[in-house]
């Protein structure tokens, strides 16, 4: 590893460390709050209208849904409809304004059938669509051209895991994706690869202490902002470990993909964030 990014990370281990002990948070920290449901390739439109059906709005809490693309805008118009403050978000959108670009979708149509965020970077996406962050930086950017929130998924593989490598990925992923970006547009979701769809969350101590690392590089880039910007954590979030997420400092809500499936555990780990908002 190249010596200067090696004592750039080195450093803000450090800071992190200093910053936050990995305590339990008591003190609200005046961020958005987030639960978010990542649906991937699942649900039919009936089912997503009985979700939405049964789906209570978040009680100070961001409740977002990202269906598959062709579920976007019956879902606004449908949580529109009933009055509901819930969210809706899409699962990736295109870097360019328009053209050929077959099966892509812009950010300006999603804005216009009513979308408020979109998922950027995805590690499936990542790995399947071959988006680098490169990639990831002009989708980001394009999104917030055309008024949408970008949740920006970072995080390491099991083996840059096992490797020790997870702040030198975290690192190389933040830099790659806010070139030109105001951080404090952003949100960012911590998701590492190898607890995604295991069943094997990160322990919420672990978790922190990513997130700390990840608000110390935030810190570097713009000190006043840093403190403003949600961390989500994703990766095997259910009913039964969220209370340990939303229980520290700097887990600013979860993105959750298996266990938004099901209208009872989504609401349930909404409840969970509710408390503490
Ligand atoms: P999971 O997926 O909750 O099923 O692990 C999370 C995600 O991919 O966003």
């Amino acid at each position: 590893m190249d010596q200067s990014i090696k004592a750039y990370i080195k450093l803000l281990v450090q800071e992190a460390v200093q910053q936050s002990p990995g305590l339990p948070g008591s003190l609200p920290t005046g961020r958005t709050q987030y639960v978010i449901a990542n649906w991937k390739m699942n649900k039919t439109l009936q089912e997503m209208l009985d979700f939405l059906q049964q789906l209570k709005e978040g009680n100070g809490v961001e409740v977002v849904v990202c269906p598959p693309a062709p579920l976007l805008y019956p879902a606004k118009l449908y949580v529109q409809g009933q009055n509901k403050d819930i969210h809706i978000g899409a699962q990736n959108t295109h870097q360019e304004e328009n053209g050929a670009y077959t099966g892509e979708t812009a950010a300006s149509l999603l804005k216009e059938i009513g979308c408020s965020h979109c998922i950027i970077g995805h590690s499936e996406r990542r790995q399947y669509a071959q988006e680098d962050d490169a990639t990831v930086n002009l989708k980001a950017k394009q999104a917030l051209k055309r008024g949408l929130t970008p949740i920006i998924c970072i995080g390491e593989t099991l083996q840059q895991k096992q490797q020790n490598q997870t702040e030198k990925v975290l690192t190389t992923q933040m830099l790659g994706a806010l070139e030109g970006i105001d951080a404090s547009e952003v949100v960012f979701a911590y998701e590492p690869v190898w607890a995604i769809g295991t069943g094997e969350s990160a322990t919420a101590e672990e978790a922190q202490r990513i997130h700390a690392y990840i608000r110390a590089v935030l810190a570097h880039l713009d000190k006043e902002n840093a403190e403003k910007v949600s961390i989500l954590y994703g990766g095997s979030v259910n009913e039964n470990n969220a209370q340990e997420f939303a229980a520290m400092t700097d887990i600013d809500g979860v993105l959750v993909g298996g266990a938004s499936l099901k209208v009872d555990s989504f609401q349930k780990i909404i409840a969970v964030f509710a408390k503490g908002a």
